[in-house]
């Protein structure tokens, strides 16, 4: 016994050391003051996307390593990435069969690891896409699940049993059919909110919630310092299943999101992994009203520390655009909300929407750079972490698809299917299709002018936008003026101007037809961002003008005022920034 005593302490020792979290806590950040996610700005990586060293036509993890001196040139501080787990992609990754296994597409675990021990040699973080609304029909679990009506992971999705008649209407976000799928093998519903291969998982089974808390444990252990929460605002559901009115499915997220149990979820989630591993986590979605997102975000609450809603990005859905008092509208009512409590993420484009600069900027030649550089200006001067999407950084634009036949994306063949057999203008709906769809935001990144744009030396999945050869990486890089250097300077400015994180934000003459004007103020510094929306010439008159002095951005070189009637005069998507007392 005495010989076997030091073993047993240190086989005692041992277990506590595995039994503790691998990653030291970080300091704590001070929920409702600073932190290091609202200082940061994120940088979104859709990684079939970005690039390709095996010339397999996908991008990989080598080819994000290769960049990495690009990305901190960017002075980007955090990158999501988009999923790269097991999958038998159905929806580009969304649909994950191993949470925990790569897709060999990307590269392997040691390329994830030095990607990631990259990312952190220069100071940016990293945040995980978590998919768990829904596993793929691929995963074991699900394989299980189907399998017979007695397997123990049958209660890790959601069934109704045939007999008991055709369950009540659920709409599917992707499935003209609705989100209910027969399958005979055990005489069954299985609901899938998305696509039919992307069953839901039942989350009101504490067993489902811990595997998820498991698997978010296991990418934490290995560095990750962010989580993003893929359609997270659905994941309970009223297993009674009630009938829902007709029509109901118009206002989606009511009817399907933020039951009071996704608060107990998301409680019982940061105690299990974000508290203890000191990570930070970003929901997609919001609910549908200011409570709801307060519900989700606020750190009394301990729940997640940011969401992101949709409301901006569905400004402009259809090629007539936007109006500028609607966007002034939205933004600064969601800023008002959020001016005590909470923080939210501020962005205009991600891989489920087509190119920001078709939508909010202007694409014509002509105007492409001052007006990218406006939108980018804008991103970086509101309270909020900026989300920038990969590309947005040079102005890619949108790829024309006017056919349906060149479509791989799920979403986009469940729309057209849904139209096509409610009888819609098909001429009509190809256009819209043509100019929101989120393949328009999935071409390969434009690093040169070579062929495919740098991207692969093989064949690309997605056609590379045929404008590489003007809009690409290397076109902009020592070009002082370019796109690309503007975000570069935006990116420093936010850094070395924290009131353009913390400061107040006040609108300036709410009713000026082209201009948007704000102040934000804070942190010892008074900041005024003037911005021309308009592709005319627009002036405004102003107690204080940009003098030499003051102007910390201009995206022209040089500014005309008017001392005598203090007015402005601005060029059309002219960008300013100034400091005043
Ligand atoms: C939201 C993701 O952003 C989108 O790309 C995906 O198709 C759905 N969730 C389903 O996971």
């Amino acid at each position: 016994m005495k010989n076997l005593l030091p073993i047993f302490l240190a086989f005692l020792f041992l277990n506590l050391i595995a039994c503790e979290p691998k990653k030291p806590a970080p300091e704590k950040d001070n929920l409702e003051g600073k932190a290091w996610w609202k200082e940061g700005v994120l940088y979104q990586i859709y990684p079939q996307s970005f690039k390709d060293t095996d010339g397999d036509g996908y991008g990989d993890f080598k080819g994000v390593i290769e960049k990495l001196d690009y990305l901190e040139s960017l002075g980007i501080t955090m990158v999501w990435m988009n999923p790269f787990f097991e999958s038998p992609m159905v929806d580009n990754g969304y649909d994950v069969s191993d949470y925990r296994g790569i897709n060999p597409r990307y590269g392997t675990m040691e390329d994830f690891q030095a990607m990631l021990d990259g990312m952190h040699a220069r100071g940016i973080k990293f945040v995980l896409d978590v998919v768990v609304n829904h596993s793929s029909d691929q995963h074991d679990w699900f394989l299980q699940s189907r399998s017979s009506r007695d397997n123990p992971y049958r209660d890790y999705y959601h069934w109704w049993p045939a007999e008991k008649g055709t369950p009540p209407y659920r709409h599917s976000l992707f499935d003209p059919e609705g989100a209910w799928e027969y399958d005979s093998l055990t005489n069954a519903f299985y609901l899938h909110t998305f696509a039919e291969q992307q069953p839901d998982l039942n989350w009101e089974n504490p067993k489902v919630r811990q595997e998820v808390y498991d698997i978010m444990k296991f990418w934490a252990e290995k560095g990750v310092d962010g989580f993003r929460m893929d359609a997270f605002q659905f994941a309970s559901k009223d297993t009674t299943w009630p009938e829902f009115p007709e029509g109901h499915e118009k206002d989606f997220i009511k009817w399907y999101g933020m039951r009071p149990q996704l608060h107990e979820y998301l409680k019982e989630m940061y105690a299990e992994v974000i508290e203890p591993y000191g990570v930070f986590a970003v929901a997609e979605g919001a609910g549908s009203t200011f409570q709801d997102a307060h519900d989700l975000v606020d750190a009394d609450r301990k729940e997640l520390q940011m969401a992101y809603h949709f409301e901006t990005v569905d400004l402009s859905r259809t090629p007539e655009g936007y109006d500028l008092a609607d966007f002034k509208n939205v933004f600064s009512k969601w800023d008002s909300a959020f001016a005590e409590k909470g923080w939210i993420s501020i962005f205009l484009s991600n891989h489920d929407n087509a190119r920001m600069v078709n939508r909010f900027a202007n694409p014509d030649p002509k105007f492409i750079t001052p007006s990218t550089q406006l939108i980018n200006t804008f991103l970086m001067s509101m309270r909020g972490t900026p989300f920038t999407y990969y590309g947005d950084e040079i102005g890619m634009t949108n790829i024309d698809m006017p056919t349906i036949e060149e479509y791989v994306d799920v979403e986009a063949l469940g729309k057209y299917q849904a139209a096509k057999s409610s009888g819609q203008d098909m001429e009509e709906f190809m256009q819209i299709l043509n100019y929101n769809s989120r393949e328009n935001g999935r071409t390969p990144m434009q690093w040169d002018a070579t062929l495919q744009a740098g991207f692969t030396t093989g064949t690309p999945w997605m056609r590379v936008n045929p404008n590489y050869t003007e809009i690409n990486v290397s076109a902009q890089d020592q070009d002082p003026t370019s796109i690309l250097n503007h975000f570069r300077k935006m990116t420093k400015v936010r850094k070395e101007n924290p009131a353009l994180v913390y400061g107040k934000y006040e609108l300036v003459q709410k009713e000026h037809p082209d201009i948007y004007a704000f102040t934000r103020k804070g942190e010892g510094q008074n900041l005024m961002v003037i911005l021309n929306f308009s592709k005319n010439s627009s002036s405004i008159k102003l107690d204080q003008l940009p003098t030499e002095s003051n102007l910390i951005i201009n995206n022209y070189s040089d500014v005309n005022v008017n001392d005598q009637d203090m007015s402005l005069n601005l060029k059309p998507y002219q960008a300013l920034i100034f400091s005043f007392d």
